[in-house]
């Protein structure tokens, strides 16, 4: 898998009717291969697949990966790669409910190797988060940075699916593509920053409430710039763990991104700050990836943050639905 080698394989993609999952269901069939998702549609949705539905190539299995693991096994049979997406996505609601990250990130993930291992699968790509590196003392932050104290349970969880990724790889032969994704933009992005903010300034353009101070510099990173990084390094890294950061060699304050996407809407509304450095406990105040291991395989960003925020903007006015399917 998968540049330059014609042969077609079969890829199943958890968490195939997310933002990002639909995306690499979408790549996969471009390149020829069969893809089969696995998603329980509960931030999932079958818009986002409409295209890959109508698919001959495609199957969409409508199953929860943390509560049915036998029916993972059994769809998981034939398939030669993984990409693990399915998760517990929200990061800031994670003390609101402890035990879902444990069982939506960690044990799912266990789940989706005991799949592999039964069926005989030996490649896993996993969406893993620049979070796992707390508030990092190295800025920009690489891969082999300090090991980092844990400030969100999102990322407590993850760290776990990682470390479980590498002992398997190690115990059962396996080759494990671990990305450690700063936040992502672009077409079917249903949550995040972009998003509230567009939601709120939709309902009131004259007001608009901010978590923290507005100085938290935070890194994006397009989406069709994280398909084309994970396939890239699928087909050109071959140690038995590849772990990478995919990030922009760029960030901005939460202040520009809301800067930038006022002048784009052409409002300009008074700024209400809840105030603190954090937006919430556990927000990372600097999340800013050192990405050159990526880069050395050759590939590169292809928008700026600034782009890909208007880019995302764009694509959410015309889907209305989209802004007032999630809260
Ligand atoms: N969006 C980002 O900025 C970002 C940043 C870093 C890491 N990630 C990671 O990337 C992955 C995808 O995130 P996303 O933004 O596309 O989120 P998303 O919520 O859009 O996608 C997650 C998908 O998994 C499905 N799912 C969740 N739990 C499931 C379960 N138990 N069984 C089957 N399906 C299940 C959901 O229905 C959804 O389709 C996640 O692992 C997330 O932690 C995302």
């Amino acid at each position: 898998m998968l540049k330059g080698r014609k042969k077609r394989v079969k890829i199943l993609v958890t968490g195939g009717a997310g933002f990002i999952g639909s995306h690499v269901v979408d790549r996969g069939l471009a390149d020829g291969h069969d893809v089969v998702a696995v998603d329980n549609l509960s931030t999932g949705r079958k818009e986002f697949i409409q295209d890959a539905l109508a698919h001959p190539q495609f199957s969409l299995v409508e199953a929860d990966i943390f509560t049915q693991p036998d029916r993972l096994t059994e769809v998981m049979a034939g398939c030669d790669v993984v990409f693990h997406l399915a998760a517990n996505a929200d990061v800031r609601f994670g003390l609101e409910h402890p035990r879902r990250d444990l069982e939506q990130n960690t044990i799912a993930t266990f789940n989706v190797l005991e799949a592999m291992r039964a069926n005989g699968v030996r490649r896993i790509a996993f969406s893993s988060t620049g979070s796992v590196y707390g508030e990092s003392s190295v800025i920009p932050t690489p891969e082999d940075a300090p090991f980092p104290v844990q400030t969100s349970l999102y990322a407590a969880s993850k760290l776990p699916g990682e470390a479980m990724i590498q002992a398997y790889c190690e115990g059962y032969d396996m080759q494990g593509y671990i990305f450690r994704f700063v936040s992502l933009l672009g077409e079917r992005y249903s949550h995040g920053h972009v998003f509230d903010f567009l939601k709120k300034l939709t309902a009131d353009p004259n007001r608009l409430h901010v978590l923290g101070d507005g100085h938290q510099k935070k890194s994006y990173l397009y989406v069709g710039d994280c398909i084309d990084a994970m396939f890239c390094a699928l087909s050109n890294a071959t140690d038995p763990v590849n772990i990478f950061n995919l990030g922009t060699d760029e960030y901005v304050e939460v202040n520009d991104s809301i800067r930038c996407i006022c002048d784009h809407l052409g409002v300009t509304p008074e700024l209400d700050y809840a105030g603190g450095e954090r937006g919430w406990i556990g927000d990372n105040p600097f999340i800013f990836l050192d990405c050159q291991r990526i880069r050395s395989l050759g590939w590169a960003p292809t928008r700026t943050i600034r782009e890909s925020i208007v880019h995302t903007v764009d694509y959410l006015r015309s889907q209305p639905w989209l802004l007032e399917a999630r809260s």
